[in-house]
């Protein structure tokens, strides 16, 4: 008799590999191997991550993987009906709450539905009424003209968002012009810590993104509130600025976009921390396509970007970019997609933080964040970095304070 084996996920939804026992990774080897492959997982292969192979159930298990033992006698007449309900049952799309139904969290559900990212609950407080239901009803209402099967739904609820793999934080209040990030500190602080206590009774195994600002200071605290592993809690930031740099250089330069790959590090502010050296069009460094002054005006451009478009709309503050900076996170995780992206993540003994979190690269997926990136940074970076640090510290120990006033 042919098992289907699944063991508990350790996060139901992502896709993660299936592995199939009794194949190997370079030759498929063994009949019933093959045939598992073929008739069972291909139609499956809707991701190039999503099949692998594994020798014995050791290794599948290690792996924490879905597994079809193709070593008991797998006969893909048997196995068809049962292996499609059960990856059905284990393979479920991911679903991605948002909560905050304003102008980031409704674009963030637009991009994410739009890429089929998972389902997506939009989610607002109670006073707010009916409005997400309305925007995820109008979300869906496009779903048939732009050819995206994501569902939508909009709520006041935290039980309608039970079980989410991943959770997006953009609840709070945004800047109006004059406001620095810092300035929203005590209204917002007070806002994520009810957040994440409801995060953490209704989606303990998720994977939180931040993105309401002050960012360093919010992360930290939603990070504190749930006392989810740091890895599971990160702050977006990074993604946006250096989209924002990408944006201007490709601007000046003439170029596309796509020929720009840039790091910025440090706290999400006016203490940005720019990385020439890791920053290229078409493979070439920066610094040999334009003038260190100009340069450091871009820099400085892209230091005020979100200050910048404040200034231009009045009555809030950006969210086609940060939203989209977010989607790609999300993607990173649900897909497991192991982006080298910069995020705010906990860093202790990484770059010498000492316990807090600032914009570092980091591989980003399934688990959050796999890995920090340690650059060797030169000493005015360094200096830049520390300093960038020290003001997120700062921020950290006004927050609180204003929490315990
Ligand atoms: N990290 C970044 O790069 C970045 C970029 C842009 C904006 N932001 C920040 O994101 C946040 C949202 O910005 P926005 O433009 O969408 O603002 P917005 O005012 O349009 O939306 C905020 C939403 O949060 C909701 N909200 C308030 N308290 C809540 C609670 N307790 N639970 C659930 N929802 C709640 C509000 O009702 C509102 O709908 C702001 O703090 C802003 O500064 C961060």
């Amino acid at each position: 008799m042919p098992h289907l084996l699944s063991p508990i996920p350790r996060r139901a939804g992502h896709p993660r590999p299936l592995v199939i026992i009794g194949s190997q990774e370079k030759t498929l080897l063994g009949f019933r191997g093959r045939t598992a492959f073929q008739k069972l997982a291909k139609p499956f292969l809707f991701d190039r991550t999503l099949v692998g192979a594994a020798p014995n159930l050791t290794t599948a298990r290690r792996q924490n993987r879905f597994w079809v033992d193709a070593t008991r006698g797998l006969s893909a007449r048997y196995t068809r009906g049962s292996f499609y309900k059960g990856l059905a049952a284990t393979m479920r799309r991911a679903k991605i709450t948002i909560v905050g139904a304003g102008n980031v969290g409704a674009t963030c559900a637009h991009w994410c539905a739009a890429a089929e990212l998972g389902d997506v609950v939009l989610l607002d407080i109670p006073q707010m009424e009916d409005m997400p239901k309305g925007k995820a009803l109008d979300l869906m209402q496009a779903s048939p003209i732009m050819g995206f099967d994501s569902r939508v739904i909009g709520t006041n609820s935290y039980a309608d968002s039970a079980g989410s793999d991943v959770v997006v934080v953009t609840a709070g209040i945004a800047r109006k012009p004059g406001m620095s990030r810092d300035d929203l500190l005590s209204t917002n602080a007070k806002i994520v810590t009810s957040v994440a206590q409801q995060i953490k009774a209704t989606s303990p195994e998720a994977v939180v993104i931040v993105v309401s600002n002050p960012l360093d200071a919010m992360v930290q605290q939603v990070w504190k509130t749930t006392g989810f592993p740091a890895q599971r809690v990160i702050g977006q930031a990074g993604v946006l600025d250096t989209a924002r740099y990408r944006t201007f250089l490709a601007m000046e330069l003439g170029v596309s976009v796509e020929d720009i790959s840039a790091l910025l590090m440090g706290g999400h502010g006016d203490t940005m921390v720019p990385i020439p050296s890791c920053t290229c069009v078409g493979g070439i460094p920066v610094t040999q396509l334009i003038a260190p002054a100009r340069l450091e005006e871009i820099v400085t451009r892209t230091r005020n970007g979100g200050a910048e478009i404040v200034a231009l709309l009045k009555t809030g503050s950006a969210y086609y970019a940060p939203a989209a900076a977010t989607a790609q996170m999300v993607e990173a995780v649900v897909r497991d997609k192991k982006r080298l992206i910069p995020c705010a993540a906990y860093c202790d003994k990484e770059y010498g933080v000492g316990g807090y979190y600032v914009g570092v690269p980091v591989i980003l997926g399934t688990a959050g964040v796999e890995k920090i990136v340690e650059l060797k940074l030169n000493e005015s970076e360094t200096q830049a970095f520390k300093n960038s640090v020290d003001a997120v510290k700062g921020l950290v120990a006004s927050m609180e304070k204003l929490l315990q006033a």
